[in-house]
C-alpha cells in the first residue's frame, strides 16, 4: 500500500510514520513520498533523512484552502506517486470537491482533539481552556464537512490539574505519534 504524506510544518508525525516503516513496523504501508505546501517546512527535509522523495507543490493564492488549479496540480503529484493512501498530517488546508473526488475514500486525516470535539484550529488550547478533563487525537477519513468524516480511531489523554497548555501538547502529541503510525499498519493489514 503506497502512501503519500501531506504535511504543514515540522512533520513530527510523518517523522513518526517513517520511523516506524524503517523499524520494519508498517505492515504493508510503504512511504512514497512527501509533500508540501510550505517550501521551507521541516516536514520537507524528512525525504533525505529517510530516503524519500520530498517536494513542495504550489498551493496557490489562497491561505486556508487550494485554488482549482492547486488541486489538480496536488492530484497530479499524488497520482505520479501511484498513491493508494494520502495522509494529512498537519495540512492546514481545506480540501475541496477536485482533490476529494480524485481520492474518494483513500484520504486521512490526524486531527489533534477528540472529535467531535473542538474542531478547526488550535484545538488542544480549545480543549485545555474549557476545562475538559480528556483531550486526545484522532484520524478519520477526509470527507467535505471540515473535521467531519468516519472516525477510524482515536487516542485519549487525561487532562490532569497540574497540565499546563504546553505539558498537554506534549501528551497529545506523543499519542498522535503512536496512533498515526498504527493506523496506517492496521489499514495496510486489510488492503
Ligand atoms: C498535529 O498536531 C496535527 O494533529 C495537527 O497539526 C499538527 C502537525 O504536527 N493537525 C491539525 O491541526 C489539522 N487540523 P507535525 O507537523 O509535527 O506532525
Amino acid at each position: 500500500m503506497k502512501i503519500v504524506i501531506i504535511g504543514s510544518g515540522t512533520g513530527s508525525n510523518a517523522e513518526a510514520i517513517l520511523e516506524c516503516w524503517k523499524q520494519g513496523n508498517l505492515g504493508k504501508a510503504v512511504p512514497v513520498a512527501i509533500f508540501s505546501d510550505k517550501p521551507e517546512a521541516r516536514i520537507l527535509t524528512l525525504g533525505a533523512k529517510y530516503g524519500v522523495k520530498a517536494a513542495y507543490v504550489d498551493p496557490g493564492r489562497f491561505k486556508t484552502k487550494l485554488d482549482d488549479e492547486a488541486e489538480a496540480r496536488y492530484v497530479d503529484a499524488i497520482r505520479a506517486e501511484g498513491a493508494d493512501l494520502v495522509v494529512l498530517a498537519g495540512f492546514m488546508r481545506v480540501l475541496h470537491e477536485t482533490f476529494l473526488n480524485a481520492f474518494e475514500g483513500r484520504i486521512i486525516n490526524l486531527h489533534p482533539s477528540l472529535l467531535p470535539a473542538f474542531p478547526g484550529l488550535h484545538s488542544i488550547e480549545q480543549a485545555f481552556n474549557y476545562g475538559a478533563k480528556y483531550s486526545g487525537c484522532t484520524v478519520h477519513w477526509v470527507t467535505a464537512g471540515l473535521d467531519m468524516g468516519p472516525i477510524i480511531d482515536q487516542s485519549a489523554v487525561r487532562i490532569e490539574a497540574n497540565d499546563t497548555l504546553d505539558t498537554l501538547e506534549s501528551k497529545v502529541h506523543a499519542a498522535e505519534h503512536s496512533l498515526l503510525p498504527a493506523v496506517i499498519a492496521k489499514l495496510a493489514e486489510r488492503s
